[in-house]
């Protein structure tokens, strides 16, 4: 397999003076990048939900922990509120937490809706980060040569693999499955296509501000990320034969993201990925995302909708 690497020049560079934020940073792909851009230098600070697990992991790096459920639209503004309070610059901020594939909503703590009737996915991966963008708008855009990683996934576009054909959409006519007959991955998809093509209007949107914005897929890392999925739902041995990066390996792309200022604003980075459309699949730095749902006017659709979830 031939893995996209971070060139070896972006990860000896002195990040001396940089502040980094990442959502999920203490554990899977985005601990193994924090790991790096800490050993590199810079201020990072990791924010998530579980405040021990998230002390240890940052005390191990040398980085900061700060509390934040982005399932929770009190615990983000409350974050954000003491953010800004404690910082005057954000080079990175990098939107990496995620779950995927919870089991249906309510079933259990991790697939609660938010106290919006949010669906956890949708609410955790998509809104959750777009509250966050929005409320740290005044530092992002004032700190010079700003830019915010957008954590998405091949499965924006579909899940050929996984014996889910089904391609991803974001059905705003029922986007927290409270009528449609709830499926795993396609509310994972669907939440990923809602993070890219968000991305990509808030890359138009800011482009005056200096603001870059780019969008990875970080490849099959071989993470916990499905540590919530009932029993069942995902077959884990036809994942497993598609081959599982390690961690190290995973965070290549966040780190070009983060680190490279060759990157162009609102474009898709990729490692390899088992996309439908095979020219897709080698991935890379950037690399033109094709997928039938990703339209201008999904674009805008999916950006007014975010905006008046999280007003
Ligand atoms: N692994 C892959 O193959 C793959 C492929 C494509 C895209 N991605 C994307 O890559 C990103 C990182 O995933 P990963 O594979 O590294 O998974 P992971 O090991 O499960 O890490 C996810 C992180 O997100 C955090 N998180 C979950 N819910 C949260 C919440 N409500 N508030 C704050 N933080 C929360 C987790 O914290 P807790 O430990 O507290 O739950 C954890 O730190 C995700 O966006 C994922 O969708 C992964």
């Amino acid at each position: 397999m031939n893995i996209i690497q971070c060139s070896q020049a972006l990860l000896a560079k002195d990040l001396t003076g940089k502040t980094i934020l990442i959502t999920g940073g203490y554990a899977g792909i985005g601990f193994a990048a924090a790991k790096q851009l800490a050993s590199q230098g810079a201020h990072l600070i990791l924010a998530g939900r579980s405040r021990m697990k998230g002390a240890s992991m940052a005390n191990e790096i040398g980085a900061r922990f700060m509390e934040l459920d982005l399932l929770d639209s009190d615990s983000i503004n409350q974050f954000s509120k003491a953010f800004l309070s404690e910082y005057s610059a954000l080079d990175v901020l990098i939107c990496n937490a995620g779950i995927s594939a919870p089991g249906a909503p309510d079933t259990n703590s991790a697939s609660r809706r938010s106290k919006e009737g949010w669906e956890a996915q949708m609410a955790i991966n998509h809104l959750g980060h777009a509250r966050l963008i929005q409320l740290l708008k005044p530092i992002l855009q004032s700190t010079v040569n700003s830019r915010v990683v957008i954590v998405s996934s091949c499965a924006a576009d579909s899940m050929p693999y996984a014996g889910q054909p089904n391609q991803a959409d974001v059905d705003l006519t029922d986007p927290h499955w409270k009528r449609r007959a709830y499926n795993d991955m396609d509310a994972y998809g669907q939440s990923k296509l809602a993070q890219l093509l968000y991305a990509f209007e808030l890359a138009e949107q800011w482009k005056e501000e200096g603001v870059r914005v780019v969008a990875p897929h970080p490849g099959w890392g071989d993470s916990e990320l499905f540590r919530s999925a009932p029993e069942g739902a995902i077959d884990r041995d036809a994942w497993r034969q598609l081959g599982m990066l390690s961690l190290e390996d995973a965070a290549q792309v966040h780190l070009h993201c983060a680190l490279s200022e060759e990157i162009e604003n609102g474009k898709f980075y990729s490692q390899i990925g088992v996309y439908g459309n095979p020219s897709m699949q080698g991935g890379g730095l950037p690399m033109e995302f094709v997928s039938p749902n990703f339209t201008s006017e999904k674009q805008k659709a999916v950006w007014a909708w975010t905006q008046s979830e999280i007003e």
